[in-house]
This record gives C-alpha cells, structure tokens and sequence, in this order.
C-alpha cells in the first residue's frame, strides 16, 4: 500500500518511536508526508531515527511517565509543525513478573503502558480538535486472552481497548478520532529475542497461533495505523482494529471442529 503524499503538512506525535513498531509508523508517517514528533527513552536509536528519517522528524528525548515530558512533546510538536493532526500511544514497558509483582512494578506498568497515554491525549485535546485528528492507542493479542504468569502488560492492554472507547465518546464532538490497534506476536526487539535472532524460527513458533502462517512485520502494523489516521478512515471511532494474522478470531478450538479433533487426533 502507498500512502505518498496524502497526509503532506500533518503532524503525528509517536511515543516509542526509537525502534520496533514505533519506528516503523514513524517511517510510514513521513513516506506519507506527515511529520513526526518522534518520543523515547532511548537516545541513541532516536538519534539513528531522526537522521534516518531526515527534515520531517524531530526527536525528543524522554520519558513519557513525566508529565513535564509530555508537555514539551506538545511544544516541541507545536514549534516545529505549528499543529497536531495525529497522537500515536505506542510506548510499552514489558517488564511483567505477574502476581509476583509489587505495588511499585503494578504502578510503573500501568503509568508507562496506560496512563501517560491517556494525559498526552488530554494533553493535545484541543489541538487535535483544532485539526479534527485522530489517536491511535496499541493494544495486543495479550490483552484479550488469559496468560498464565503475567498481569501487568496484560492488564494495561486490555484497560487501552475500553479507555480507547472513552477518549472516542469524548472526543467524537470535537471530530477527533480514536481508535485502536492490536497486533499479535511481530518482529521487533522482543520476539527476536525469544527466537534468538532467528526469524525463521519465529515464523515457525508463530504459524500454529497466527493463521496467516507467520509472526507480522513492523510495516504490518504501521500501515493500519496509517490507514486509520487518513481520511479513508474518516466514520472510524472507537474500534479496534486486530494486525493479528487472524490470531484473535480463533478459539481454543484453533479453528477446527469437533469432527476434526476426534478424526485427526491433535
Ligand atoms: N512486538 C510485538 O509482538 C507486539 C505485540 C502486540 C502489541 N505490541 C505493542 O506494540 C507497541 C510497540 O511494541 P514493540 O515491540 O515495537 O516495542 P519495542 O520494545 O521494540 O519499542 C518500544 C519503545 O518504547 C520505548 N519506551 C519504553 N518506555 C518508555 C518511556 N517510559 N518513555 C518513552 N519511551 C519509552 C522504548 O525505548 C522503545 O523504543 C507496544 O505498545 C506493544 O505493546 C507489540
């Protein structure tokens, strides 16, 4: 899909935008036009980011728990485009050690994965309404099924989806958009880790869970934020929209029947 040109003169705020699917929306943004106010903790891959991606990024080094930071990513947006079309609430904290976890970790997980989200959209409330733009917010397969041996991600994931359909309730009066989008299991820095490297091994790992027979690429996910974010998206709020493979449409059952579990056996 191509999106050359047709978001020329917007501006999208990504946080966690320094690698991953981040990165990859970043860089859809901008082949579409757009400009991108790029957030993250990481530095040095922002840095690599906003060289990569030339004039039309601008990195902020930060991170968003602080409220001070989500400020200055609204000024720094403001100072560079003079406008804010799109917020794109992509930064996670994976750190989750379940029920094991202690009030402290709990708060982090939900403050990172949850709740700075939720003030930077207040935060660009009326800006985005100034533009009639439009908030993307991530969730994941893992906020909509158990897991055994963890909670906090899962938790913040599956709160995002119901705060997604409170910020579109909102804000549809002011024409602003919200929406969400779940991927499954995609090649970033977390799933390469688990495969050691090995994409191959992935996509082995992933075909059983994931119907379309393979983990999902960064691009996969960048281009439904995109689609969502552009006007062909234009009577789309308050939904979320799985990048899964068809991981989430399947039941315990992994898509066959009875019949076929009794005559083939697992
Ligand atoms: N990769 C997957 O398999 C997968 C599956 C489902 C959902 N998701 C969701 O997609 C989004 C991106 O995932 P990813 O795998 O690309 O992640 P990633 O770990 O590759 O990138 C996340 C980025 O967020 C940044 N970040 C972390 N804490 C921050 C903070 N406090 N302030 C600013 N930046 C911070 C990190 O530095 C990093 O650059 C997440 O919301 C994740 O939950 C990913």
């Amino acid at each position: 899909m191509t999106h050359d040109g047709q978001l020329e003169g917007k501006l999208a705020i990504v946080t966690g935008a320094s690698t991953g699917i981040g990165a990859a929306i970043a860089r859809a943004f901008v082949d579409a036009g757009a400009c991108v106010l790029a957030a993250d903790i990481d530095e040095a891959r922002g840095r690599a980011l906003h060289a990569a991606l030339g004039p039309r990024c601008r990195f902020v080094h930060g991170d968003i728990g602080s409220d001070a930071v989500l400020d200055a990513l609204i000024q720094s947006a403001l100072d560079f485009a003079g406008r804010i079309d799109f917020v794109v609430n992509n930064a996670v904290f994976y750190g989750d050690r379940g029920a094991e976890a202690s009030r402290a970790e709990w708060l982090h997980a939900l403050d990172i994965n949850l709740v700075s989200g939720a003030l930077l959209v207040h935060k660009a409330s009326a800006e985005l309404a100034k533009q009639g733009g439009a908030v993307i917010n991530m969730g994941s397969v893992g906020g909509k099924f158990g897991t055994a041996g963890r909670a906090l991600y899962p938790a913040a994931k599956a709160a995002i989806l119901q705060l997604t359909r409170n910020q579109a309730a909102t804000l549809a009066p002011q024409r602003v958009r919200v929406n969400s989008v779940s991927p499954g299991w995609t090649w970033s820095d977390a799933l390469s880790r688990m495969a050691g490297g090995d994409r191959a091994r992935a996509d082995a790992m992933a075909a059983p869970l994931h119907p379309l027979g393979r983990a999902g690429d960064v691009e996969d996910v960048a281009q439904v934020v995109l689609f969502l974010c552009s006007d062909a998206a234009r009577f789309v709020t308050g939904a979320d929209i799985p990048v899964d493979g068809g991981f989430s449409m399947l039941g315990p059952d992994q898509g066959r029947s009875a019949r076929d579990w009794f005559e083939r056996g697992t």
